[in-house]
């Protein structure tokens, strides 16, 4: 399958770039777009790819191939993903679909009506940990579901990376934090439990990453030598000039050398007092649900765990699954409603192996993408709609503080 990739950042050159490069009999890569020259050289080289097929703007590569990957920022997807749809092409497009609800509606509109193939950024279905959930709940294992409860747990480093100093710090130039990082949750909540949400509600707000919390005489950038640099955990010479080299490190320059790193932090963002930016997304925010099966739900994402990972439970009539999914440990236990159970503990654990990539879910989805275009087999755009839908349902919540009917909110 040959390819054009629209933006060779982190996850066109690190995850759908080294897919190819690694499984080059399946995908190859022959034009690339990125406003970056050196993100769109360090891609080019890697892919054997000519200079008349490399571009700064992504409008000149879609052209160049009949499979298109957009991992543009959230920003620019819709007017990408309109242009490739209207083409007919193959799009695999990053998650969100478009950063407005109106936009979201309009690409998948457009999905429906081209004839190419196209699948959204949900990496996380094509897990064996969520498969497993999904598969546990819907055979009716639990009995009828009466509750469940899910928690996005970002950790602080990774938090102050990509939603103080990054990319998602903003809700106008990315999207709000419960859909840049929330949307893949929303999506597995709808999909494992087969049912709409009928009412919700959400609160959260930004209360840590504020000027207000910034340690006295903190310079603008923590290089410039901050009087808290020992004690303060978001200096970002303890982040990014680690060694080994790791993420978020890895993303802040294509040159990784601790010299290269360096220049990044002085001339970048990423080299700014987390309390100093001028980031506006929430840190915590929850959120309730009644859904239209009568079960009732709580969600719960925030910026200030120790460890990156998701933690999840399902209660039923019948018996109680919990899952954990980390990097360190996936792992479902399911405990059947008895007494020996209640009182004595039992139960079945389930472990998965532990992957890199989303638990193995961005190979997975990559190999889906390829062999649906293979086959030509179309997914419904529309599925991809629910999450986007809760994710702005949820905003408003959280905005004006109060409880939203889905149904009048969806006819509107
Ligand atoms: N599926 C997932 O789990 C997942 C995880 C992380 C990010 N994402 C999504 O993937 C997308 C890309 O994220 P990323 O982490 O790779 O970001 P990134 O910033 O590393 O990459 C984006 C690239 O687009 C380039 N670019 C910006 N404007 C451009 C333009 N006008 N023309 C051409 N290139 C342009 C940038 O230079 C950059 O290289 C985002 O929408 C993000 O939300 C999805």
């Amino acid at each position: 399958m040959k390819a054009v990739m629209l933006g060779a950042g982190n996850r066109g050159f690190d995850v759908y770039g080294r897919y190819a490069l690694e499984h080059s009999d399946q995908l190859q890569f022959v034009a690339v777009a990125d406003i970056d020259v050196a993100k769109r050289e360090r891609f080019a080289v890697a892919h054997g790819i000519a200079p008349a097929y490399q571009f700064s703007s992504w409008q000149d590569a879609v052209a160049k191939a009949e499979v298109v990957f957009i991992c543009l920022p959230d920003v620019l997807h819709e007017e990408a993903a309109l242009t490739v749809l209207a083409a007919n092409k193959h799009v695999m497009l990053e998650k969100p679909v478009a950063s407005t609800l109106a936009g979201t509606k309009r690409v998948l509109a457009a999905a429906q009506a081209s004839s190419g193939v196209v699948m959204l950024g949900y990496v996380l279905r094509f897990t064996a940990f969520f498969q497993k959930v999904r598969q546990i709940v819907q055979s009716g294992a639990l009995g009828q579901i009466i509750n469940f409860d899910w928690r996005e747990n970002v950790s602080s480093s990774h938090y102050a990376h990509s939603y103080v100093r990054g990319n998602w710090r903003r809700e106008d130039t990315s999207s709000p934090m419960i859909l840049a990082k929330c949307s893949h949750d929303l999506d597995l909540i709808s999909w494992i439990t087969g049912s709409q949400i009928a009412t919700l509600s959400s609160f959260g707000s930004l209360q840590h990453f504020t000027l207000e919390n910034a340690p006295t005489d903190a310079p603008k950038c923590c290089l410039d030598g901050c009087p808290v640099e020992e004690t303060c955990a978001f200096h970002a010479a303890k982040i990014y000039l680690q060694e080994p080299l790791a993420f978020p490190a890895t993303v802040i320059s294509t040159d990784s050398s601790i010299a290269g790193r360096k220049v990044a932090l002085e001339t970048t963002d990423y080299g700014r007092c987390v309390y100093r930016m001028d980031n506006t997304v929430v840190d915590h925010q929850v959120a309730s649900f009644l859904l239209e099966n009568g079960a009732t739900g709580t969600f719960a994402m925030h910026g200030h765990s120790s460890e990156e990972g998701r933690s999840l439970r399902f209660d039923g009539t019948k018996a109680t699954l919990r899952g954990v999914f980390k990097a360190s440990q996936q792992e479902i236990r399911l405990e059947p409603h008895d007494y020996q159970t209640s009182f004595h503990g039992g139960g079945e654990v389930i472990k998965f192996a532990t992957q890199n990539g989303h638990g193995g879910g961005d190979a997975g989805l990559t190999q889906a993408f390829i062999e649906a275009v293979k086959n030509n087999t179309r997914a419904e755009p529309q599925e991809y709609l629910e999450s986007h839908i809760l994710a702005f349902a949820l905003e408003q919540s959280r905005h004006s503080g109060t409880v939203l009917d889905m149904k009048t909110w969806r006819s509107q």
